[in-house]
């Protein structure tokens, strides 16, 4: 199938990590004629990647386009599960939508929905995320953890470690953690995670975790009531951030970190969570659907629980809440 063929064309360009290919090594390794590879390269440079040719050395892919399909992503993609199964779509309502469906229909464990643009992103409390085209990351990713159901929240903590860890491994920046998973740049919020369970009485079926990174917005690209809280790594370094570099650092991060959750549980997580939170040792207030409460943030439990002591010296375990600085 002509699509396989391309993947495959890709995963050469892959494996050598940027260096030349031969055309015969590809159609080898692709299994077809030195002809066939021709013609899908020179597709690939009217989609906007860029290769170099020279004789006797063959190609090397020098850039691939700006936006985040599914070559974009796979592409020097460093893991073994977590982004080897891409749905992308131009775009959707919500990723999160569809990443529950393929959840259903049995997708692997690793496979991330991506779209360049969401016209009903979904936010924590049923509050809308602002999600413009091609200039952020709108993703989910479906996790299948053998684990009980009340500790599924620690993957939401995990994810944060995860995408704050890959901000400062492609940028100059460090992200600090609002409890439970947002990711604040001086103060403005810069990564919203949404986790989202599919489960039969306590065993889970499926973990949805929704993360949106706002990347290349300049400050007139948010709307107005969003422009004194929210900010993009553009707009904090001053840089355009390749969104595809951003996506796989994201999910080696998130694979790797994933498997030493699995391995040896919370504690290493929550040991880095700590290390990124902005909110412990401070008063804080937590708006909960029944009531607000003003105190200390003494740190979370082993399920991710917020500690806060109020002013009596009681303390409030808040499982889900708003959170004011
Ligand atoms: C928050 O309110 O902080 C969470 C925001 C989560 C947004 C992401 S973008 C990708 C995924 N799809 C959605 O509709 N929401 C999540």
């Amino acid at each position: 199938m002509q699509s396989d063929v391309r993947k495959k064309i890709i995963d050469a360009f892959s494996n050598a990590f940027g260096s030349f290919v031969s055309g015969q090594e590809i159609a080898d390794y692709v299994g077809c004629s030195r002809t066939a590879v021709w013609k899908h390269i020179e597709e690939l440079r009217n989609e906007g990647y860029v290769l170099e040719a020279i004789r006797n050395k063959g190609y090397r892919i020098i850039s691939a386009p700006g936006n985040v399909t599914s070559n974009e992503i796979q592409i020097g993609l460093q893991t073994t599960a977590f982004g080897q199964n891409i749905h992308y779509e131009e775009s959707v309502d919500s990723t999160q939508k569809i990443a529950n469906r393929l959840a259903n229909e049995d997708a692997a464990e690793g496979t991330i929905v991506i779209a360049e643009e969401q016209t009903l992103g979904k936010g924590r409390l049923s509050r809308n995320w602002h999600s413009p085209k091609f200039t952020g990351i709108w993703m989910s990713l479906i996790l299948r953890p053998n684990i009980p159901f009340h500790e599924a929240p620690q993957l939401t903590l995990l994810a944060a470690v995860a995408v704050a860890q890959a901000i400062e491994d492609v940028t100059e920046l460090t992200p600090e953690i609002k409890w439970p998973n947002d990711l604040l740049i001086k103060g403005k919020k810069v990564t919203g995670i949404l986790t989202e369970l599919q489960a039969e009485s306590d065993r889970i079926h499926s973990v949805i975790i929704g993360i949106g990174v706002n990347v290349n917005q300049k400050l007139s690209d948010f709307p107005k009531e969003l422009q004194d809280i929210a900010t993009s790594l553009f707009i904090e370094s001053g840089v355009s951030i390749s969104r595809a570099a951003l996506i796989q650092q994201i999910l080696r991060n998130m694979e790797k970190l994933y498997h030493t959750y699995l391995q040896h549980g919370f504690s290493p997580v929550k040991l880095l969570w700590e290390s990124y939170a902005v909110s412990l040792g401070k008063e804080l207030k937590a708006t909960t659907v029944n009531e607000t409460i003003i105190g200390k943030a003494l740190g979370i439990t082993d399920s991710g629980v917020l500690l806060l002591e109020d002013k009596t010296g009681k303390v409030h375990p808040i499982y889900s809440a708003d959170i004011t600085i």
